[in-house]
């Protein structure tokens, strides 16, 4: 598996690594007071039983002496309860108990010792470890009382694995849970992020994913949402307010040229001439913008796309550039022809060659070489990608990296194109058209000059 680095640096994942360790600290600490308790407690009793036999021993010996001892020894030792005992005389002799001989740490008048020794089991012999007191009586006679501690120690053993494994499984499921816990939150950030990426790429109708939870991430998504559809709702009546009034101005214009046109026929005077001449051409402006708003319009709505057809990209950029060659060679310019043949796509022709028209027409304007003023134009179309592609080029100024996004809006004109004829409409349109056909385009730096690049998605 592939961890994703990106996790351990959400906020989630810390909180949940903190969460952890004051969770493992706090296990640990439960569990060490808990074992801590046992063992010292159970060597406590264990201690304590000790003490009290001797001290029944001792009493005995002082009331019956060493005969009585002796034989409460023997009696005892014969108990196989984990109980040991030894008595041995002055050069060490056993005279009585369970164990072979006197361990090696019996020495002095009296005292606690712990010592391993040997027993006797049904697998054969084994070793275990006690725990004793060893008192020295009159007489150079010696005395051990001692408990064997092997299960004590073994549950002491049992207790530290415990804590051992309880640590060590609450670590692993603390960091996978954290882990998990985060790549949820990490990934629905990155649908959201996406999701941002896509709107601010111009798909307004996009929404950001709601869960359905109603937690935290859910409520930021709808409260976007809500926003986004406040603005969605702003632009489409932006649009449709020009589009209305490009529509609703259309016929009473047209009717105004259809006057404007008669009176040229029968006027006589050749002021009023004149001026029916420039009304007639300002009419012939005012309706061709509001055809342009109206087809981007049209372009936008997207309806075109049904009456999508098989379109030989290659096959109108030759038309077009049939078209421009005379008008450019005229201008002693050059217009380049670079062309895969047959790279289709699925689209509107008519459109399309819109779309060539105005990117070709801004190139004719604003494609000249500076200096000399002569225009270079490059129309190409290749698969690039695997995708059918369109590439307009010329050598004139370009477009500022700053501008690039701005002026594919309507109306958008940059200062230094302020003489030359248009409004700002050319670029809006070759957008919506792009858009109604799923592809991309981006503007690039010619170096010098401008690059339209138009990827189709079909
Ligand atoms: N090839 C280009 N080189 C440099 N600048 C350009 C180029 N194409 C467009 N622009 C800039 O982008 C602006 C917008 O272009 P657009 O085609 O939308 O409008 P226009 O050409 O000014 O008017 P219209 O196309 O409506 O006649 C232009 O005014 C110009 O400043
Ligand atoms: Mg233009």
């Amino acid at each position: 598996m592939r961890i994703n680095l990106k996790v351990l640096k959400t906020s989630t994942f810390r909180l949940a690594a903190i969460y952890l360790v004051v969770f493992a600290v706090s296990t640990g600490a439960v569990l060490g007071y808990v074992y801590w308790n046992t063992v010292v407690l159970l060597q406590q009793q264990t201690d304590d039983t000790i003490g009290a036999e001797v001290q029944g021993l001792a009493e005995q010996y002082r009331q019956r002496g060493l005969s009585g001892l002796l034989e409460i020894v023997k009696e005892r030792s014969k108990e196989n309860n984990g109980s040991i005992y030894l008595f041995t005389n002055f050069v060490g002799r056993r005279l009585a108990g369970n164990l072979d001989g006197l361990p090696v740490g019996a020495v002095g008048k009296e005292g606690w010792i712990e010592f391993p020794y040997g027993i006797q089991t049904k697998n054969g012999p084994d070793k275990h470890i006690a725990r004793a007191y060893h008192l020295q009586l009159a007489g150079g006679f010696k005395l051990v009382v001692g408990r064997d501690v092997a299960e004590r120690r073994e549950l002491a053993r049992v207790i530290r694995t415990a804590l051992f494994w309880a640590l060590g499984l609450a670590a692993v499921f603390g960091v996978s849970g954290a882990f998990l816990l985060s790549r949820n939150f990490l990934a629905r950030i990155d649908s959201i992020s996406a999701t941002s990426r896509t709107i601010m790429a111009g798909d307004l109708s996009e929404r950001m994913p709601v869960t359905g939870t109603n937690d935290e991430l859910d409520r930021l998504a709808t409260s976007l949402n809500e926003m986004l559809d406040q603005i969605e709702g702003l632009m489409m009546g932006m649009k449709e307010v020009s589009s209305n009034i490009a529509h609703d101005l259309r016929t009473p214009l047209t009717r105004m040229r259809t006057r404007v046109e008669a009176a040229l026929r029968t006027g006589k005077d050749k002021d009023q001439t004149e001026a029916l001449q420039s009304t007639l051409e300002e009419t012939d402006q005012l309706l061709a913008t509001f055809n342009a708003l109206l087809s981007i319009a049209k372009a936008e709505a997207g309806q075109a796309r049904a009456g999508f057809v098989p379109v030989n990209l290659s096959e109108l950029v030759e038309e077009m550039s049939e078209l421009y060659e005379p008008i450019v060679e005229d201008e002693g310019g050059m217009l380049e022809l670079k062309v895969e043949p047959d790279v289709m796509i699925a689209g509107d022709r008519q459109l399309l060659a819109q779309l060539m028209t105005n990117l070709i027409d801004n190139s004719l304007k604003y494609g000249r070489d500076p200096e000399s003023n002569i225009p270079t134009i490059s129309l190409q179309t290749a698969m690039i990608d695997e995708k059918p592609t369109l590439i307009i080029a010329d050598k004139g100024v370009g477009i500022a990296d700053k501008d690039r996004e701005r002026v594919t809006e309507r109306f958008v004109r940059l200062e230094e194109s302020r003489s030359a004829p248009g409004n700002g409409l050319g670029l809006s349109l070759v957008k919506g058209v792009v858009k109604l056909h799923k592809g991309e385009m981006v503007l690039q730096d010619n170096k010098p000059g401008l690059k339209v690049s138009i990827k189709f998605n079909t």
